[in-house]
């Protein structure tokens, strides 16, 4: 008999998704033919606008695009990826300095790879995207956790930022708006936040994956846009998952220094290789093509996100700051916990999600997802009608 285990330490070591695990539980309940409405998919409720599902189809007629192409992307699509980066961001990058990833979320695990040697430090503010830890973890780094609370609108301060700063902290992650809370950093706090990023030669890791879904006339400006310095330090991430309503295409980019990128296509050209083409062609119509379903889709997102906030402030013990980016809503829930409802005491965020799962058939994920217990986060990604009726369901259990 051996001792070494079967699953190395590092995989050992990943948690499952736990906002994959609720969408999961739902799914089931749903199989069994239970009417739970689900408010924790962080996915758009549309269809692909049909100008880039015909681009797709259009590719599939093409021989070329059944063979491998450039690790890094197709030439078309990088050229695209750097004109959006300029309009969007304010960073005039040449194509060679982006790589064409499969989603946002390679581009996430790949560039904490290039950066971290072991015992790195990376400043992560919470609540975060619960898959940022693991793939910190994985490149053998250490996330920082840095709090910020419903009372300061989920957003970090260069005060807060400071005194988690060690001499190991190598990167700074900045996510505006933010999955899960929704919060959009001002340009004067994206500035500040900058400075003092580059005033200590940390790095960042800026994902702007919901950079077009804002509303109330706000703008995500990017970090390398109020503080230009930083375009040496910087790795963008993207995609076209949530702005297109595309996230089963897989198509997202990472864009930093030259160095950075050579280091990064190293990497994908041994893991992946070249994104699928047929994907890459639709990101091309997506990026180059009429925005006016992106800007349809925006505004019922809008819609609905009033609707949601409304409700959920109504709910006795919520308190749900209005989220100005991507579509979630993020309710500090603490007012309704050690209260009993229906013969059990939820203590936490996560028995409560529990507790409305199986009593109002609502699935929400629970803070612990994203970091501190105390919240829960509603997607407003589904039809108006759905919406109103599962947050109506917890009104009625929790004013019990
Ligand atoms: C903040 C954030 N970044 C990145 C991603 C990754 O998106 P994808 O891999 O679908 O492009 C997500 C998806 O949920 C996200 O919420």
């Amino acid at each position: 008999m051996t001792n070494i285990s079967r699953l190395s330490k590092k995989i050992g070591a990943i948690a499952e998704s736990a906002t994959l695990k609720v969408d999961a539980k739902a799914k089931a309940l749903q199989a069994e033919g239970r009417p739970v409405i689900s408010y924790a998919a962080g996915e758009p409720d549309f269809p692909t606008p049909p100008h880039i599902v015909d681009a797709a189809r259009a590719a599939l007629d093409d021989p070329k695009n059944f063979r491998y192409t450039a690790a890094a992307g197709l030439p078309e699509l990088r050229e695209a990826i750097a004109a959006k980066t300029a309009r969007d961001s304010g960073w005039e990058v040449p194509a060679s300095q982006v790589i064409v990833t499969n989603g946002g979320k390679q581009a996430v695990y790949q560039a904490f790879q290039v950066l971290l040697d072991p015992g790195d430090e990376v400043l992560v503010p919470a609540p975060y995207w619960t898959s940022y830890p693991e793939a910190i973890q994985l490149a053998d780094g250490v996330p920082v956790e840095v709090f910020a609370g419903a009372d300061q609108g989920y957003k970090v301060t260069v005060e807060q930022l400071e005194a988690a700063r060690t001499e190991r902290t190598k990167v700074l992650l900045f996510v505006s708006p933010s999955n899960p809370t929704g919060a959009v950093y001002t340009p004067e706090e994206t500035t500040a936040i900058g400075e003092w990023a580059e005033a200590n030669g940390l790095w960042i890791v800026a994902d702007e994956i919901y950079q077009n879904l804002v509303y109330d006339g706000v703008r995500a400006v990017s970090i390398v846009e109020a503080v230009p310095a930083l375009t040496d330090r910087t790795i963008l991430v993207n995609g076209v998952a949530k702005t297109y309503a595309m996230t089963g295409w897989r198509l997202g980019w990472m864009i930093g220094p030259a160095d950075i990128i050579k280091g990064a296509a190293n990497l994908q050209s041994h893991l992946c290789s070249n994104v699928n083409n047929i994907a890459q062609r639709a990101a091309i119509a997506a990026l180059n093509g009429p925005q006016e379903p992106i800007e349809e889709m925006r505004l019922a997102f809008d819609r609905r996100r009033k609707l949601i906030v409304d409700e959920l402030n109504r709910v006795p013990g919520f308190h749900c700051p209005t989220p100005e980016g991507a579509f979630y809503a993020y309710v500090d829930v603490t007012g309704a916990l050690g209260r009993e409802i229906r013969g059990t005491t939820p203590r936490t965020s996560l028995e409560l999600a529990d507790l409305i799962l199986s009593e109002a058939e609502v699935a929400a994920v629970p803070g612990e997802a994203f970091g501190p217990s105390g919240y829960l986060r509603f997607s407003y990604a589904l039809g108006d009608e759905a919406l109103l009726e599962g947050v109506r369901r917890i009104q009625t259990l929790l004013a019990e």
